[in-house]
């Protein structure tokens, strides 16, 4: 009880050490005793993987714990501290005291009490939040506390389930750019796992989140991590600013190079006295306002020169139009955009994954309830399909002319993908700065591009030549005789201009538009990354 009332008194001071039912990061000591006995335990991603083996570990990724349990009572000769800090922090199992203070030798039960992991049950302990392995490619293995998820606890999900790393998580990890950059701001940070990555290349990430709770989280996983994250907890706002809010309001009048946000962007209906709602993936407004409040706001917090990407859905209206006609139309017009649409889902194929997610399925009145109301709350804005995305926006340093691209890519891409959109990024550069000059280079095809040509038996000529990317985003072309001609010659030796006009004293037959078509096809392959500047 004093320690209950401790806690939340702590809560005022708004460091979000001690928030409540959180896991508490007030006793350094302590964090860094766990930080050792999880260590001496081998909790770690390869030696877990060895103990599960690939189909537990398979299994564990589809929310499924059956398999890994039963590895665990048929396996002999297995590492008995290893398996009890499976059972208790991804599991959900109860473990015996005897086996806690084995294991915990530093910490100790009443140390892992202290530190808000643990709670006692009649059959033993239990843990309160899952501790979850995460390989970070810049700064080694990190523990990441969360909530524990559906499958490691009976119940249903609490309203402020703080998520861990979850697919969309780890997507925007690998899709964001990572330039040294001075001040980057997380939004929506949850349990932190983008500030943990943005921490790499940025002098100091401030990480917002609506939730004290998730803050809570956060400020616990940076401070178990602090050798791995490079932070001094003695001074841990030197790096990070950890702070609560909606939106931008934690962030009024500042700004930044880089902003990342995994925000909640699930689209939601709202339903008058249905207040229940779950803040790690529903903003509270209607349709995707809040997604479109996001872009809308965002270039005021970015610097000259800075980007900002995030994760979204966006509502694409019945009809004829573009899908990207009407998220096209939130963009302030002195930004250079780049959306990059994932997936496009019926109106009942939405409802059913998001009614799924939050377990929703089980009670089959209410889910027939859920799932009508997200059909009419489409309806009413005839909104004909749903789209998942990428978002990239960047704020020009200097006044010029801005960029567009609006690209449908649903098939798997090559992640970590960062990496392939900067160097698209770049060559957009390349381009604007070479200005008409950019016909004189001289080209190759890059080195993952490959070409297919499909005829029918027997035929003299392909129909079809498509040329593929085997990295990156995968893109493919289908070419016409010119290009497919021009990629050909493409060795480095002679220019784009010389190129083109060859091809057209061959095959251009005097057509006017021959060159113009040819060198728009060509600038496209290079903007693409299948041609590449020698
Ligand atoms: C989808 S989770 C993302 C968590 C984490 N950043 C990640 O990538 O996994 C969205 C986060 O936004 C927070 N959030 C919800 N509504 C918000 C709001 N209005 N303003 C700021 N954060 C909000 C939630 O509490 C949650 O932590």
């Amino acid at each position: 009880m004093l320690r209950e009332l401790a806690r939340i008194a702590c809560v005022t001071s708004t460091d979000f050490a001690s928030v409540i039912d959180t896991p508490s990061s007030a006793n350094q000591q302590l964090l860094d005793a766990l930080h050792q006995d999880l260590d001496a335990a081998g909790f770690r991603l390869d030696p877990i993987a060895e103990l599960l083996g690939s189909e537990a570990m398979d299994a564990f990724a589809r929310d499924q714990i059956t398999p890994a349990l039963w590895r665990l009572a048929h396996t002999a000769g297995q590492d008995q501290s290893l398996a009890t800090v499976i059972r208790l922090f991804q599991l959900g199992q109860s473990v015996g005291r005897q086996d806690l203070d084995a294991v915990f030798e530093r910490t100790g039960c009443p140390g892992l009490l202290e530190l808000g992991l643990l709670e006692e049950h009649q059959d033993g302990y239990r843990a309160a939040v899952a501790l979850t392995p995460h390989a970070s490619d810049t700064s080694g293995e990190l523990w990441v506390a969360h909530d524990l998820g559906a499958h490691q606890r009976p119940g249903v999900l609490r309203t402020d389930h703080v998520l861990g790393i979850g697919h969309a998580s780890t997507t925007l990890a690998q899709i964001t750019l990572r330039p040294r950059v001075r001040r980057a701001l997380d939004l929506g940070t949850g349990c932190g796992i983008q500030l943990f990555h943005l921490l790499a290349h940025a002098d100091h990430v401030t990480a917002t989140d609506l939730s004290e709770r998730a803050l809570g989280f956060a400020r616990f996983n940076l401070l178990l991590n602090h050798r791995q994250l490079r932070l001094d907890p003695a001074d841990l706002g030197r790096r990070v600013s950890l702070r609560a809010g909606n939106l931008f309001e934690p962030v009024r009048g500042e700004l930044f190079d880089l902003i990342a946000s995994n925000p909640p962007f699930v689209i939601t209906p709202r339903q008058e006295g249905h207040q229940e709602m779950f803040t790690y993936r529903d903003g509270g407004m209607a349709g995707d306002r809040l997604v479109r409040t996001l872009i809308e706001q965002l270039p005021a917090y970015l610097n000259p020169g800075g980007s900002a990407q995030m994760l979204a859905n966006w509502e694409i209206p019945s009809g004829e139009q573009p899908w990207h006609a009407r998220i096209g139309d939130w963009f302030a017009a002195e930004l250079d955009v780049w959306v990059i649409q994932r997936e496009q889902s019926s109106p009942s194929v939405y409802a059913e994954t998001w009614l799924r997610d939050s377990s929703q399925t089980e009670d089959l009145t209410g889910y027939q309830q859920e799932y009508e109301a997200y059909l009419n709350d489409f309806a009413t804005r005839a909104v004909g399909s749903v789209g998942f995305g990428y978002v990239y926006l960047a704020k020009p340093g200097s006044p010029r002319s801005t960029h567009r691209n609006f690209e449908a890519i649903g098939h798997p891409v090559e992640q970590p993908l960062a990496p392939y959109l900067q160097r698209d990024l770049e060559t957009l550069e390349q381009l604007r700065a070479a200005g008409e000059s950019w016909i004189h280079w001289h080209l190759e095809v890059a080195e993952d591009v490959t070409e297919e040509r499909h005829q029918r038996p027997g035929a003299e000529h392909p129909g079809v030549i498509l040329l593929r990317q085997g990295a990156g985003l995968r893109r493919s072309e289908i070419l016409d005789t010119a290009q497919a001609g021009f990629i050909s010659a493409c060795d480095g030796e002679l220019s784009i201009n010389q190129l083109a006009n060859a091809l057209d004293a061959l095959i251009g037959e005097g057509e006017e538009d021959f060159m113009p078509t040819l060198l728009s096809g060509v600038e496209r392959l290079i903007r693409h990354g299948f041609l590449r500047k020698v």
